[in-house]
């Protein structure tokens, strides 16, 4: 067999064989067939020898071939996604949530930056940072709203594409890492919104934090991982320091790790179709991520965007007033929407032994909900799941009527 290197191709020129080192081996001579057995008796591989530059006399700007010969390893990805393709059938409008989880937590990230240039995360400067940002940072105000309101908004999001993927059961084989990484981002998702709570250092974020993480001490042992995250027996000037330093160096460095690979699988393993539409003719064709697709998620982006400018201006969060550790808490103190849920449900099972019971039950729930792709066999098997829809509509249902309770009862 010839070698790779030896082959004309048309419009490549053959490579010429570099000088032979001292001592070393003769070059091969060009042309010559390689015998697949060497002279020792020794069986060698033909050796698969790249084309120094595959893309010289292709038809390509300067630009791009410059690009081509240095990253020529990442020509198989673009080519994969200019051949990826979307599904076309009356459910496609939850293809865009992905994406739109993705662009707020850009937002986050691009927020987050400029708001570090003048947070000072103690316990005697983080609340006049906030009010300087607030008040005197030109356009500070508004990076600060766009931080808050982005960061509701990734969140919402990212439960519509969970439960979105569940309806559709996307998690079904081979896509059962998708899920998996994915409520890895979900609950690395609710723990940015936990941290970040306490950073302006305010009366509401302090007790809040106060009550969130007292919870682990109900289940036994829990003390010590309280004792963790608060840096000491309180919460304290120490929790500001571990909460901010979650908030921007841990939890930022595992979500990125734990998105590229989500990501990754999303590119590899490509969009999946519900359970039964292909073979009952209800795909009504198919669509060119890019850049098609691409272009539809960017104009979600664009009217996203504008949406968090204008709650920013028509509904800005509030700074409060400074923590005082030693005031009494205020009365109706509540954490963040999203843990409304969790929060109810702790207060509902207040009767003896009954907090371990709701977090025993919690926790049941989450590890069955992350593992749901190997439970659901007949999914796997392309066969309807109908008990995990009822399961799914029944998690949701009890989200929606807990999360609504609290907005009732607190009235907010
Ligand atoms: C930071 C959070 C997340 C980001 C940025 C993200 C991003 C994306 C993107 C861009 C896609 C492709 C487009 C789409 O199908 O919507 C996708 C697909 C997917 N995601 Fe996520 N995701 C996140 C969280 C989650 C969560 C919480 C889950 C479930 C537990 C999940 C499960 C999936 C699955 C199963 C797919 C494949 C959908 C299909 O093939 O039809 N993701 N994700």
């Amino acid at each position: 067999m010839a070698e790779n290197n030896q082959t004309a191709v048309a419009g490549n020129v053959a490579a010429k064989p570099k000088p032979a080192a001292p001592g070393g081996a003769k070059p091969a001579v060009s042309g010559a067939a390689k015998p697949a057995v060497s002279a020792g008796g020794v069986y060698k591989p033909p050796v698969d020898r790249q084309q120094s530059n595959p893309y010289k006399d292709s038809r390509v700007s300067a630009v791009n071939e410059w690009f081509s010969e240095r990253f020529s390893m990442l020509i198989p990805i673009v080519d994969y996604l200019k051949k990826k393709e979307v599904p076309l059938h009356r459910h496609s409008i939850w293809y865009y949530f992905g994406g739109l989880t993705l662009f707020f937590f850009i937002v986050q990230v691009l927020t987050g930056l400029l708001l570090l240039q003048y947070y000072k995360p103690t316990e005697s400067e983080a609340f006049a940072s906030f009010v300087f940002i607030q008040q005197k940072v030109p356009f500070g105000w508004l990076v600060r709203q766009l931080h808050a309101w982005s960061a509701n908004a990734m969140i919402l999001m990212a439960f519509v594409h969970m439960f979105s993927t569940f309806f559709m059961k996307a998690y079904r084989k081979p896509r059962e890492l998708m899920w998996v990484s994915g409520f890895v981002l979900f609950v690395l998702s609710l723990g940015f919104g936990f941290t970040g709570y306490l950073l302006p250092w305010n009366e509401l974020a302090f007790f809040a934090t106060q009550v969130g993480t007292e919870v682990p001490k109900v289940v036994p042992g829990g003390a010590f991982f309280v004792n963790i995250l608060r840096g000491g027996e309180e919460v304290s000037a120490e929790t500001l320091t571990r909460m901010f330093s979650m908030h921007v160096v841990l939890l930022p460095g595992i979500l990125m790790i734990i998105l590229a690979a989500h990501l990754m699988l999303v590119q590899v393993l490509g969009t999946s179709a519900p359970i039964g539409y292909k073979e009952s003719g209800r795909i009504t064709g198919y669509e060119k991520f890019f850049p098609n697709f691409l272009a539809k998620d960017v104009v979600g982006w664009l009217i996203g965007f504008a949406l968090l400018i204008y709650l920013s201006v028509i509904l800005p969060w509030e700074i409060g007033v400074k923590a005082n550790p030693l005031a009494p808490a205020p009365v109706g103190i509540k954490p963040e929407w999203y843990f409304w849920g969790q929060f109810l449900l702790l207060k509902d099972f207040s009767f003896q032994g009954g907090e371990l019971l709701a977090i025993l039950l919690f926790t049941t729930a989450a590890i069955v909900w992350a593992l749901v792709p190997f439970i659901d066999k007949k999914a796997s098997r392309e066969q309807k799941s109908p008990y995990f829809t009822v399961l799914g509509l029944f998690l949701c249902l009890a989200f929606v009527i807990y999360t609504f309770r609290v907005f009732l009862l607190y009235n907010v």
